[in-house]
């Protein structure tokens, strides 16, 4: 059978670093709260010029560097965002365009922080069903741009990156020693809405909006979901959290990380945590959190890794691959 194999990697981040400290400034909070709270220490924070489409670009670059490919050997290129530059076209089709590709065929995903999860469970199968033999898979995102600078409930989590795949179908025997893509599972439940969502849009308001939650709403279902749909994967493909070499997870809250891992019975050693370093980058997290760590020389080819997320919507999902 074919698989949808990681053939390279690649990240990007704006160039200002904001740690906690510089938020004591804008709104009443304290390094302190915010790393007690959530982990984060500092966020990367989009300037003049920096946009989801030129990061998205430089994660691709980078990505395809790694794999030793160009832009002509891609068939499809895949975003995950929910902060576009334009409300259309796509942010893919502008990041195609800046590679220089007018071939092949590029579209936007959006399920908020879940995004990368989904983004390459349909790249999985546009590969497996002939449609794409290569494929990028982006998350990028500029939350910066949608959040309410006076909200210090949600101003303080968000930051700004961009991180791909490029996945290629190769042809595999069948099994779980495969390389590639083992099994995806993905989720949404819509009577969640108000809990976070954007309070604007080109068909209501006709504004861009900002980011609302209720973060402890959200929190208070994040660990059930997510150890839910890591079970599904984990029992779909017969193997348990001992197999498990790496969880690398939405980057939205190290308690939320810690909490998962213990209820799954996954030693903190095996889980890759980067919230500290760029805050909640929503669709961007798992692909940035992925560039670090196999960066670092931590993930290694054949090491079985789990993603995860959840996020607006609610949406959630687990996808299981051999690197
Ligand atoms: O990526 C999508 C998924 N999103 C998430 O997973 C986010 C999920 N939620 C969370 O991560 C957490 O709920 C938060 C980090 C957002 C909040 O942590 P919490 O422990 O749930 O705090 P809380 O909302 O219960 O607030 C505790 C206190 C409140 O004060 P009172 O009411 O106890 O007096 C807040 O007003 O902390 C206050 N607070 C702050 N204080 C200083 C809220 N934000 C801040 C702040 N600085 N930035």
């Amino acid at each position: 059978m074919i698989r949808s194999v990681v053939r390279g990697y690649g990240a990007a981040l704006p160039k200002r670093v904001v740690p906690n400290k510089e938020l004591e400034s804008i709104v009443e909070t304290s390094d302190e709260w915010i790393v007690q709270r959530t982990g984060i220490r500092q966020r990367y924070i989009a300037g003049e010029g920096e946009t989801t489409a030129s990061l998205g670009e430089q994660a691709a670059r980078a990505a395809l560097e790694n794999a030793g490919l160009t832009p002509d050997d891609i068939d499809l290129v895949l975003v995950a965002t929910s902060t576009p530059d334009n409300t259309f076209p796509a942010t893919a089709v502008n990041i195609q365009n800046r590679l220089g590709m007018t071939h092949g065929y590029a579209f936007d995903l959006q399920a908020v922080c879940s995004g990368f999860v989904y983004a390459v469970a349909t790249a999985d199968l546009h590969i497996r069903g002939g449609m794409a033999k290569r494929v990028l898979v982006i998350g990028a995102e500029t939350f910066s741009r949608i959040l309410d600078w006076k909200d210090r409930t949600t101003c303080v989590l968000f930051g700004d990156g961009a991180g791909a795949l490029v996945l290629e179908g190769q042809e595999s025997e069948g099994t779980i020693a495969d390389r590639g893509v083992l099994t995806a599972h993905l989720r949404s439940d819509g009577t969640h809405k108000e809990k976070l969502y954007v309070d604007g849009g080109p068909s209501t308001t006709g504004t861009v909006g900002h980011l609302r939650m209720e973060g402890r709403e959200v929190f208070k279902h994040a660990v059930g979901m997510i150890t839910d749909v890591i079970e599904a994967a984990f029992a779909a493909t017969d193997t348990t959290a001992e197999d498990l070499d790496w969880l690398v997870p939405h980057q939205a809250n190290r308690r939320i990380i810690d909490g998962s891992a213990k209820k799954l019975g996954i030693p903190p050693e095996k889980v890759v945590v980067t919230v500290d370093l760029h805050g909640n980058t929503s669709a961007a997290s798992i692909p940035l959190a992925l560039s670090v760590a196999a960066g670092d020389g931590r993930i290694k080819q054949g090491d079985l890794v789990m993603l995860e997320a959840m996020g607006g919507g609610f949406t959630w999902g687990a996808l299981l691959l051999r690197w």
